[in-house]
């Protein structure tokens, strides 16, 4: 029988744009005026627990003390967040009579800031905010929130969601208010100057796999789409060059906006490689990016048949190819090689005896409702058990 297809210019649809976005070298000095053109005068720091003693902390720290800010610095945030680590970071907001929230480092650091600003002025359960049963209605007055990443990956600043580990059940849930958005994100490249080659690497790939997801799902949203066709764009034009010298401007800022529009991009939606990755990062506390780039060939090749029509698009963006799905994927998995990314979850300590429970738990994530094509629990478990020794 002769598949139907509708237009999704049939569609109704909305669509969100983001907030104040201030790019450029040096513009963290920009900080304390941006916290006092908006009453903050005692803003909480939160940053990840191995972020606690990079440079940026110090500079913050020095620059909003020199502007007589009042500071505290929480940094007891796990790699991949856990819910009673919100609950401390609430605590201390509360108890330092905090009144606004910078969330500075990568999407950990991020998304914990984020997670706290949502709970700190109401009385709400952190889970009343999760995306799969949100309830919560008329929300208004949360606590100012400024993002600052310091990788070129999570693309997390320009919008409320979080992700963090419900310790209960041992699965990632995604929590946000669709009001709540940061006042503001300042992407300053020389802040990710000084980020490893392995992790420039690792959330490089997360910021491609948010390009390419979100441009995969068939849905009418030409604004999230033409931001990942330019994060595209940068992503693959700077992301070895950025590799291969670590302290050029450019290549730093090419790939900050790049993640930066991957991430405003994903507000469409997610898919496969990230519905198995947040599970994984649940169980195994896996770094987000490496366990993408592990995944996405399996997801791929899962996925051939319903982006057929989007890989020549994503494929000329990335890698200047006109080339079809078979030249986009060898193009991705050259590409992996070239950035040693391992071939196989087993090797970051994924085990084979929990395959069937990630499948299970990745079927319930929000970013697997999204995906091009639906994927029962067995489809799930077969893609994960490819992707164990040889995903690609
Ligand atoms: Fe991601």
């Amino acid at each position: 029988m002769k598949e139907v297809v509708v237009s999704i210019f049939l569609n109704n649809a909305d669509w969100n744009v983001p907030i104040p976005i201030l790019y450029g070298p040096n513009r963290i000095l920009e900080l304390a005026t941006l916290c006092k053109s908006h009453n903050i005068k005692r803003p909480l720091i939160v940053t990840d627990k191995g972020s606690r003693q990079l440079p940026f902390i110090s500079i913050i720290t020095k620059l909003l003390n020199v502007a007589g800010l009042k500071i505290s610095i929480f940094s007891e945030i796990s790699p991949n967040p856990l819910d009673r680590e919100i609950l401390l970071g609430k605590s201390i907001y509360r108890d330092g009579k905090h009144d606004g929230i910078i969330a500075i480092g990568g999407g950990s650091g991020m998304d914990g800031g984020k997670a706290i600003s949502l709970i700190v002025n109401n009385e709400y359960s952190l889970w009343d905010f999760d995306n799969d049963k949100l309830e919560v209605k008329g929300l208004e007055n949360f606590s100012p929130l400024i993002c600052i990443p310091t990788t070129s990956g999570t693309g997390a600043e320009t919008h409320s969601t979080a992700m963090v580990t419900d310790t209960d059940l041992g699965i990632k849930k995604c929590v946000w208010y669709p009001s709540h958005r940061p006042l503001a994100a300042i992407l300053d490249p020389e802040l990710t100057f000084d980020l490893p080659k392995s992790l420039t690497a690792w959330t490089g790939v997360d910021a491609l796999v948010h390009a390419v997801e979100s441009y995969s799902i068939n849905s009418l949203d030409p604004v999230a789409d033409g931001m990942a066709v330019e994060g595209l764009n940068l992503i693959g034009e700077y992301i070895e060059k950025v590799i291969a010298s670590p302290y050029d401007v450019e290549s730093r800022g090419g790939m900050l906006i790049g993640s930066c529009l991957a991430g405003i991009s994903f507000t469409k939606g997610l898919g496969l490689v990230h519905a198995v990755s947040h599970m994984v990062g649940a169980v195994y506390d896996t770094q987000h990016g490496l366990t993408n780039a592990i995944i996405l060939p399996a997801v791929l090749r899962f996925n051939e048949d319903s982006i057929r029509h989007k890989v020549k698009v994503m494929n000329f963006s990335t890698f200047r190819d006109n080339g079809n799905f078979d030249s986009f994927y060898l193009n991705i998995c050259n590409l992996l090689d070239r950035l040693e990314i391992p071939v196989g979850l087993s090797s970051i300590g994924v085990k084979k005896e929990k395959v069937s429970e990630l499948a299970l738990k990745a079927s319930k994530d929000a970013a697997a409702s999204t995906n091009p094509r639906y994927a029962t629990i067995d489809a799930l478990q077969t893609l994960i058990l490819e992707s164990l020794e040889g995903a690609r």
